[in-house]
């Protein structure tokens, strides 16, 4: 067994053990009572001390940390073979509130299926994480990332700069780009606790949808991460249709994840007109949306 700080097959030079669980489901205990009893229990077979995260202080230096899953009845256990967990990426300088953990990031990129000379968009990216992993991910594709807030954008800068990803600033309801010119979207919009709709969206918040819609190719698709049920309802109204649905535990919240391809009527159908004084959604191509029939 390799041990953190140990150059051995022993728990020789180590100074303690930590352990950090997650679980799946529902329990009747908490994850510090899990992590108590395995810690105790590995601390006592390694001989070194157990230090509980119970208490809300940092391991000491020197200690090797592990990771406790529980799903259903199976329980994993794991070393951790870094002094950094993983989900802890360099590139992370900047963060901003209800920024996206990255590996959840990752996996959302994963599901996206993003192919070489695709165009990604992440109407409200934040800190830059989704385009960040989807860039790591597949270098190949071109990343566009749009934001109202100074600081996400300053922070996406930072956090993406050594990446070919393009931040602006824009509002998401009336984005600068043409129609039919995007094959995947990642985002997770600002409809949660920590995030506030800022700009047009915070008064008229379906013409996200409405907007998402002019920009995707009829062939695109989106992955998005949804904070309600009834943003589901929105979609479906809008043109889309889920073709993945998922519900996730997160930071105290069981937001949707969700994969939407377009509808047949999705992708015939331009998109919807926007009401009266609401402002015209920019074309590239031909009509504006401004032209286009209302959606039912
Ligand atoms: C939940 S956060 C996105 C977090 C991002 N995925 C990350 O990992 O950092 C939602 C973002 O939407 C932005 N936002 C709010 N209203 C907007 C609008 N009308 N247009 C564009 N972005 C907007 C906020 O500034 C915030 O950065």
């Amino acid at each position: 067994m390799a041990l953190r700080h140990g150059t051995t097959t022993s728990a020789r030079g180590i100074t303690g053990i930590d352990v950090s669980a997650s679980f799946l489901g529902r329990r009747t205990f908490t994850r510090y009572d899990a992590e108590d009893v395995v810690g105790q229990a590995l601390a006592r077979r390694l001989g070194v001390p157990y230090h509980s995260r119970r208490t809300g202080t940092a391991p000491p230096p020197g200690g090797c940390g592990w990771r406790l899953t529980l799903d259903g009845t199976r329980a994993t256990l794991m070393l951790r073979l870094d002094e950094r967990p993983l989900h802890r990426r360099a590139y992370k300088q900047r963060t901003i509130p209800g920024t996206l953990h990255p590996p959840l990031a990752a996996a959302m990129a994963v599901l996206a299926d993003i192919r070489p000379g695709h165009t990604v968009l992440d109407p409200c990216c934040g800190a830059g994480t989704l385009l960040i992993e989807a860039a790591l991910a597949q270098p190949e594709a071109r990343y566009q990332g749009f934001d109202l807030s100074a600081n996400a954008l300053t922070a996406a800068r930072a956090n993406a700069a050594e990446l070919p990803i393009t931040i602006r600033r824009s509002d998401a309801a009336r984005l600068p780009l043409p129609d039919n010119s995007i094959d995947r979207v990642l985002c997770n919009p600002p409809w949660g606790t920590q995030a506030h709709a800022g700009g047009l969206l915070a008064t008229a918040p379906s013409r996200w949808w409405t907007e998402l819609r002019r920009v995707l190719t009829s062939e695109g698709t989106a992955v998005l991460l949804l904070p309600h049920r009834e943003d589901l309802t929105t979609a479906i109204r809008h043109g889309f249709t889920p073709a993945h649905m998922q519900r996730l535990r997160l930071s105290g919240a069981q937001p949707f994840l969700v994969h939407l391809t377009l509808t047949d009527a999705g992708r015939s159908r331009p998109a919807q007109q926007l009401p009266e004084g609401d402002g015209p959604v920019r074309s590239g191509r031909g009509r504006s949306s401004r032209d286009a029939p209302r959606a039912p």
